[in-house]
């Protein structure tokens, strides 16, 4: 594929989970070295959206091209497609019991023969890279949430993916770690020659570092255009989400769309 080619193109994209619809009539295409936001209210469908790129979960109909391929069914096809996709899921996933550069080789371990020096060096240069060369021989439990976020998020990078998807990257921050680690995703993003989509709600810290936003709800894209241009929409479903009003075009529990429990308060 050419660089003029996106990195990611969906067309018409329909996606179901357990038997109900969740997202309909998608159509996305994020070019390459872009960062792109995919904002939208809790249950409307982002990390539903995701698992249709990773190629976790197969589209009703519609299609899905990422990495200038349509996402392959076959096991072996998509094993090899995932290793362009660097992800970092809301859990981190480090593994207690390794240090923060064990947690980092473990990639490479599995994905490549590289000879154990080398993984040492490449395993430096990502620690470098999210700021904590010196956090190398650390154990998970010694490290702050950010700290720990940004290990996790040097793994993401280990196998240097031409892509990296992040899905709430900021769950459980401060205001001050949410702002290292959004400005890490830009930089990383930029100085690797990578292309990223993030998934959030944290708004405010993340519209500042995208290229392009999308607000799904209501079961589709109801925005796709800059983040000035989100800051500026007067739709009223757009800025239900964006002000956080509880009452308007988007249902405050999702299951209300279905008939059931409109009166719920709590979030499950
Ligand atoms: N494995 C699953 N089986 C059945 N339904 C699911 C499954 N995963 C998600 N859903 C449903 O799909 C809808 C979208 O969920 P999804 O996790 O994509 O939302 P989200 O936008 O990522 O929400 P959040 O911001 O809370 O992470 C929800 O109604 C959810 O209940
Ligand atoms: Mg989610």
């Amino acid at each position: 594929m050419t660089t003029a080619d996106p990195i990611v193109r969906i067309a018409g994209l329909r996606l179901d989970r357990g038997g109900r619809n969740v997202l309909r009539d998608v159509d996305l295409v994020v070019p390459r070295g872009q960062v792109v936001a995919v904002l939208g209210p809790s249950g409307s469908g982002k990390s539903t959206l995701l698992a249709a790129i990773t190629g976790e979960l197969a589209p009703a109909s519609g299609s899905v091209e990422v990495l200038g391929q349509p996402v392959p069914r076959n096991q072996r096809a998509l094993l090899e497609l995932r290793k362009g996709i660097g992800v970092l899921l809301q859990g981190n996933g480090l593994l207690t019991d390794l240090t923060a550069a064990e947690n980092v080789a473990l990639p490479l371990r599995t994905h490549t023969r590289l000879p154990r020096p080398v993984i040492d060096r490449l395993v430096a240069m990502k620690l470098h890279a999210v700021g904590l060369r010196a956090a190398a021989d650390a154990f998970p439990r010694e490290l702050s949430g950010g700290m720990a976020r940004r290990v996790a998020l040097a793994r993401a990078l280990a196998l240097d993916p031409p892509l990296m998807i992040y899905d709430e990257p900021l769950t459980g921050l401060d205001p001050i770690a949410s702002g290292v680690v959004m400005d890490l995703v830009r930089r990383l993003n930029d100085h690797l020659g990578m292309t990223s989509i993030v998934v959030t709600h944290h708004v405010h810290e993340t519209l500042p570092v995208a290229d392009h936003a999308v607000v799904i709800a209501n079961g589709g894209i109801v925005f796709s255009g800059t983040p000035q241009a989100l800051q500026a929409s007067t739709d009223p479903l757009v800025r239900q989400f964006l002000d956080g009003q509880p009452d308007g075009p988007i249902p405050f529990d999702s299951a209300a769309r279905h008939g059931a429990a409109p009166h719920a308060t709590e979030a499950a």
